[in-house]
């Protein structure tokens, strides 16, 4: 075999040739030949967990597509609403198709009253609004028992309707709740960003009127962030699926896990940085500091990709769109200046660390006015689409319940020693 791996067993002086596929080779083979022996990869970090048709990753290159079409195709010329029909169906809908999901999710958008009386606003007022969107889709389950039911395809689809439609809805209603402002219920004329900004920014005034510019934006942000394969929610999105948990449980495992300030909360963290440095001449010092090991230049490098972050790119130029909007964010000129100093440094350059997506898109959404809390929130509100689609392949492959190994570096066997004799 010309692309090929062999393993030889040295107690026993036996080999096996197996077949390197798609640049990996699988684990059965291994199992065959090895028998009990596993393999120790913490973080999984050359473990693929599943095969999947969802999202191709080539971080060499700076490649994505969701089921074959570039990213930056879909960002220019898609919407997420129809990313998201892409993503679940594998193929992109026509335009009957289109407008039958469409009004779907659109008759999904409002939630229930007792999950806004009970849960949502039954949250202390200064509630983390991502603390209140992780339970509020567990509660979800409770609302719709059926949807244990996963082996009925219907019911999976209304599942995935509801989610999809209902994120919106339980982001913006987490935000009012957190202001202490009153919940604005969907506006069914609206499109999926514009009704997100009507529920977040409604005061008085009859009908909500979005800025075209800033929902689009918004759009665009919601493509760029819609999947990424294997990352840490999707894993755990998957993983919470294989016990066949219903999926508003497995999709609160899901955001909880982009809760974490190493996912979902990384644009929130490079503003913190931003303001932090405080100025343009600042940042060759603070840049000496990374280098240093003091500090980490928040919104550089990625697990994946080792060249720029396609989806930065588009960011960048969303963020251009944005500011001729809102003014320009001040935080910009030292974010330029940061990557400037960056991408010409030995340091960001050996290790091969360009800016990843949530380099700009923090300036975005601060630009737009929603507060840092909310940045993880908005990155769920997308990502939920992504989650389902992973969920939804796993129970066609009927995949086992995932059980990872483990290497034990416990005590050994010792007696049992009662309290009084410690
Ligand atoms: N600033 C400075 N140095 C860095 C950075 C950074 N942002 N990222 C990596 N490095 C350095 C490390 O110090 C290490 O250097 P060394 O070899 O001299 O020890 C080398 O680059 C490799 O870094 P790892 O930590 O091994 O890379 P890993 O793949 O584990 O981490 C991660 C990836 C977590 C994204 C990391 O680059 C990071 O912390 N970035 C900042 C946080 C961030 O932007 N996260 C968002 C990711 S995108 C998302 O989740 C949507």
């Amino acid at each position: 075999m010309a692309e090929s791996v062999t393993i030889t067993d040295n107690r026993s002086g036996e080999s096996i040739e197996i077949p390197i596929v798609n640049g990996g080779i699988e684990a059965d083979a291994w199992r065959k030949f090895l028998g009990d022996i596993w393999f120790y990869d913490p973080a999984f970090t050359t473990t693929a967990g599943c095969a999947s048709a969802i999202t191709f990753i080539d971080g060499d290159e700076g490649i994505l597509r969701y089921r074959g079409y570039p990213i930056d195709q879909l960002a220019e010329q898609s919407t997420y609403l129809e990313v998201a029909y892409l993503l679940i169906h594998g193929e992109l809908p026509d335009a009957e198709q289109l407008e039958k999901w469409r009004e779907e999710i659109t008759i999904h958008t409002f939630i229930h009253e007792n999950v806004r009386k009970r849960f949502l606003e039954g949250f202390h007022h200064d509630a983390h609004p991502m603390g209140i969107l992780v339970s509020a889709v567990a509660a979800l389950s409770t609302f719709y028992p059926e949807a244990k039911e996963i082996s009925d395809d219907e019911t999976r689809h209304l599942q995935v309707i509801r989610l999809i439609a209902k994120m919106p809805t339980l982001a913006a209603g987490a935000y009012r709740h957190s202001r202490g402002m009153p919940f604005v219920y969907p506006d069914n004329e609206l499109n999926l960003p514009e009704n997100l900004l009507s529920m977040m920014w409604k005061v008085a005034e009859p009908r909500y009127e979005p800025d075209p510019v800033l929902a689009k934006a918004l759009d665009v942000l919601f493509i760029l962030h819609a999947d990424h394969e294997q990352n840490c929610s999707t894993t755990a999105m998957r993983t919470v699926g294989s016990s066949l948990a219903d999926p508003y449980s497995a999709t609160a495992a899901a955001a909880a896990a982009l809760y974490g300030p190493r996912h979902g909360g990384a644009n929130e963290a490079v503003i913190r940085m931003l303001t932090q440095i405080g100025s343009v001449d600042e940042v060759p010092a603070f840049v000496d500091r990374v280098k240093a090991g003091e500090t980490r230049l928040q919104g550089f490098g990625h697990r994946v990709y080792k060249n720029y972050d396609p989806r930065a790119r588009i960011v960048k130029e969303t963020a251009d769109q944005v500011f001729e909007v809102t003014g320009r964010n001040p935080l910009l000129d030292i974010a330029l200046k940061l990557e400037e100093v960056a991408l010409n440094d030995e340091y960001f350059v050996s290790r091969r660390l360009y800016p990843n997506v949530d380099f700009y898109s923090g300036l975005i959404y601060q630009s737009m006015g929603f507060p840092v809390d909310m940045f993880p929130v908005l990155f769920a509100i997308p990502r939920v689409s992504g989650w389902l689609a992973h969920w939804l392949e796993l129970l066609d492959q009927g995949s086992r319940i995932a059980r990872p190994r483990q290497l034990y570096v416990g005590a050994d066997e010792r007696p049992y020693v009662p309290v009084e004799q410690r």
